[in-house]
């Protein structure tokens, strides 16, 4: 099969067969636009996070971690801008009833109602019946807090992390070892009504979001936003998604917010070839902290003891959904081959994100087998703590088709002559060659 040509009914049915995404409340029917992760989804997304943790926190000295509360001060999304203008244009089928994106039907990138109801006005639904006047739809999700129910103590699910990072600028400064130019980073999950989700994991009402927001001199903000964004792709290309399939496309003014200076969305190209926003990096200027100043009355201006100036920093933000780079990953990692005449499914995931590092596989159930790789297993997860799975049902063959299907790159057997010669066979997953190794030589040999 041409790998390039993976659809998306192909990955929605490798997900769901072998646990890696469930639709959510499955048995009462789903929610739509809400997923839950599987056994396998939630240690490949766990991954995902912590190689993005490791690269962007841990490895730069000047970026650290918070993790902000889901629900803030309402005050906080007055200011962001969200309460006023996080919305979709709407547009509804005066017959069924069912509500569209109408940036989507129009086949346009852009908010403007004018223009939406322009071009809209000789169009029809998809079911072929008349449309509704277009409108503006808030995407935040409302709760209330405390007993009472009433517009006083309304609070919003965060439609982004970004808040609580600009909330939290000035703790950050004043406790840890920052100075300007430095970066916060956050991952956590965001909840966004929207008006038709779709496209499996692509777009969801709750997403997770990895963001950054780099605060810098005005005057150096481009520089850092070319330097993350060469970070960026050298970070997708370490998870190993395919280059051909990736590019950054600039946003055109009229699709960028007012105060955007500049704006790069990493686009992939799923399942239907066409590029699909995957994340992006903006220059959102000066706008945040000068609003937070205005309606928290704090000042958020920074004295830079070096250049004896005074600003307020712009923001460079560098962001990306998990549940985007995991589809983006399944896409990038299937494969299928053929091998002896029938057609091996196998999930090419780097190592290093595999949802399964290593599966020991005992060629027989007997008692003194199953001690020892008992034994290998247990080592090797107390030695490396990666996710390691023990299997002694089905024959070999149908054993090494599901660690394929899963991504798993390692299989270790353990036969009976593992006994007399303390060795294993390591069968590797993309070249499925298979080599002995000594047991104690396992975890350097799997470390390669
Ligand atoms: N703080 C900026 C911000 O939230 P965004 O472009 O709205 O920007 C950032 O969202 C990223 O979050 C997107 O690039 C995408 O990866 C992910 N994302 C946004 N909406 C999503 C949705 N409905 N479903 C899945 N992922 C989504």
């Amino acid at each position: 099969m041409n790998n390039n040509q993976v659809s998306l009914d192909t990955l929605v049915s490798l997900a769901k067969r072998r646990g890696f995404v469930f639709q959510a409340s499955e048995i009462y029917g789903g929610l739509a636009g809400f997923w839950d992760y599987g056994p396998y989804g939630v240690e490949l997304a766990n991954n995902i996070k912590a190689s993005w943790w490791h690269f962007f926190v841990r490895q730069q000295r000047d970026i650290v971690g918070i993790d902000g509360a889901i629900i803030q001060n309402p005050k906080l999304w007055k200011a962001s801008g969200h309460v006023e203008g996080f919305n979709d244009p709407l547009v509804e089928d005066l017959k069924t009833h069912k509500r569209y994106r109408a940036d989507h039907l129009a086949g346009v990138d852009t908010s403007d109602l004018e223009q939406l109801t322009d071009l809209l006005k000789n169009k029809k639904s998809p079911d072929g019946n008349e449309l509704g006047p277009v409108r503006l739809f808030n995407m935040m999700f409302k709760t209330h807090v405390g007993v009472l129910e009433g517009e006083d103590n309304v609070v919003y699910l965060r439609p982004e992390t970004a808040g609580a990072i600009f909330s939290n600028y000035k703790n950050v400064l004043d406790t840890a070892r920052v100075k300007i130019p430095f970066g916060i980073a956050q991952i956590g999950k965001a909840f966004r009504n929207e008006i038709s989700p779709r496209d499996f994991i692509f777009r969801v009402r709750e997403l997770e979001q990895m963001e950054i927001e780099y605060f810098t001199n005005p005057a150096d903000a481009q520089k850092h936003l070319e330097r993350l964004k060469k970070l960026y792709w050298q970070w997708l290309i370490e998870l190993g998604l395919k280059t051909e399939r990736m590019e950054w496309r600039q946003l055109p003014p009229e699709s960028r917010a007012h105060y955007s200076a500049d704006n790069w969305d990493v686009e992939y190209k799923y399942f239907d070839g066409k590029p699909k926003e995957l994340g992006g990096i903006a220059n959102r200027t000066n706008y945040d902290l000068t609003r937070h100043a205005q309606l928290s009355g704090k000042d958020l201006s920074y004295f830079d003891e070096t250049t004896r100036e005074r600003f307020i920093p712009y923001v460079i933000e560098p962001t990306i959904g998990v549940d985007r780079v995991l589809l983006a990953i399944l896409e990038s990692a299937y494969h299928e081959e053929e091998v002896n005449g029938e057609t091996r499914v196998v999930l090419k995931i780097a190592p290093e994100i595999a949802p399964v590092r290593v599966a020991i596989l005992p060629l027989s159930k007997k008692s003194e087998l199953s001690a020892l790789s008992g034994e290998v297993y247990k080592k090797l997860v107390q030695e490396t703590h990666w996710n390691i799975e023990y299997d002694e049902t089905q024959s070999i063959g149908k054993r090494y088709r599901r660690q394929d299907e899963i991504g798993t790159p390692y299989c270790v057997t353990i036969d009976f002559e593992s006994l007399q010669d303390h060795a294993v066979t390591i069968r590797h997953r993309d070249t499925m060659e298979q080599n002995r190794v000594q047991i104690k030589n396992l975890k350097s040999e799997l470390s390669m």
